[in-house]
């Protein structure tokens, strides 16, 4: 499907999921990277003191720079080496330096570059700013597949009626049309004629559009990402599904879902958010 190399900007995690003054460790398309936060940045730096190769993620983070826990020695953002605790007093600080990565933080994302090269210099990550009235929430999973498969899975309507039947589709029992445009982005498929009878079938999709049409688009942004946008009378919701391969054979998914109640309350919201979640899991077996 596509060429997922380093150079591409990444999620390397969500901005909530790295609290001020804290290190994680993070694996993409290979690469051990130590992700930290001082008081407000977020650096990336190749997650190996360059003195006696312990993970950098292991240390602490202090006055913005990362400090290795085995012998203290502390590295900035750039990852310069600024100081060596055993030291001498009439001995310098050796020149030495751990590798470091651009990372950008928007949205709610933590993104980074994880090539040995440095970005063009008019390269910047997707934007996804939150929708205006929409309800969201995150999810994140280790998957043991690649990132194509995931994104397959993401656009993939034909499983729905058989994994998630009765909760998200019901069983598939007619045809419907799928008008499929290329664009410079992606691809962007429109699906036409899926609304289900509530009458006759239960599942989330009958209960929420309650006979109505939908109006449903599935898109694949290169080169990680599906967004499906699903409106009807009574609801708009939308998932955002970003895909990292941490390796050849696993795949780290960040998927903010996004939904607006036109005649639904928040109790009612919180509901349709476990069995979201619900469907989600029916669809991964999770690493973590
Ligand atoms: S291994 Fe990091 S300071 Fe020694
Ligand atoms: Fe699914």
């Amino acid at each position: 499907m596509n060429n997922l190399s380093a150079k591409n900007w990444y999620v390397a995690a969500y901005s909530k999921e790295l609290k001020p003054n804290t290190v994680i460790k993070r694996m993409i398309l290979g690469k051990n990277i130590a992700l930290y936060r001082g008081d407000k940045i977020v650096s990336a730096l190749k997650n190996s003191c360059p003195h006696k190769m312990l993970e950098l993620s292991l240390g602490k983070v202090q006055n913005d720079e990362l400090r290795c826990r085995y012998h203290g020695w502390s590295f900035d953002k750039h990852g310069r080496l600024t100081a060596i605790p055993c030291i001498g007093e009439d001995e310098k600080i050796l020149k030495c330096s751990v590798k470091n990565y651009v990372v950008i933080e928007q949205d709610g994302f933590i993104w980074i570059w994880p090539s040995d090269q440095m970005p063009p210099l008019d390269s910047a990550p997707p934007s996804y700013p939150n929708q205006t009235g929409y309800y969201s929430y995150d999810l994140s999973s280790c998957l043991r597949t690649t990132a194509d498969l995931v994104l397959e899975n993401g656009l993939d309507c034909a499983h729905t009626g058989f994994v998630h039947t009765g909760l998200f589709r019901s069983k598939p029992n007619h045809y419907v049309e799928a008008v499929i445009n290329t664009k410079q982005s992606g691809i962007e498929i429109q699906t036409i004629g899926e609304g289900e009878k509530k009458a006759d079938k239960k599942s989330i999709l009958s209960f929420l559009t309650k006979d109505t049409e939908i109006y449903h688009t599935d898109e694949y942004i290169k080169p990680h990402t599906v967004y499906v946008d699903y409106k009807s009378n009574y609801i708009s919701a939308t998932t955002l599904l970003i895909c990292t391969p941490e390796t050849k054979e696993t795949t780290r998914t960040y998927t903010r879902m996004a939904t607006k109640f036109n005649y639904f309350n928040k109790t009612q919201g919180l509901v349709l958010k476990q069995i979201v979640k619900k469907v989600i899991k029916q669809d991964v077996i999770p690493l973590c």
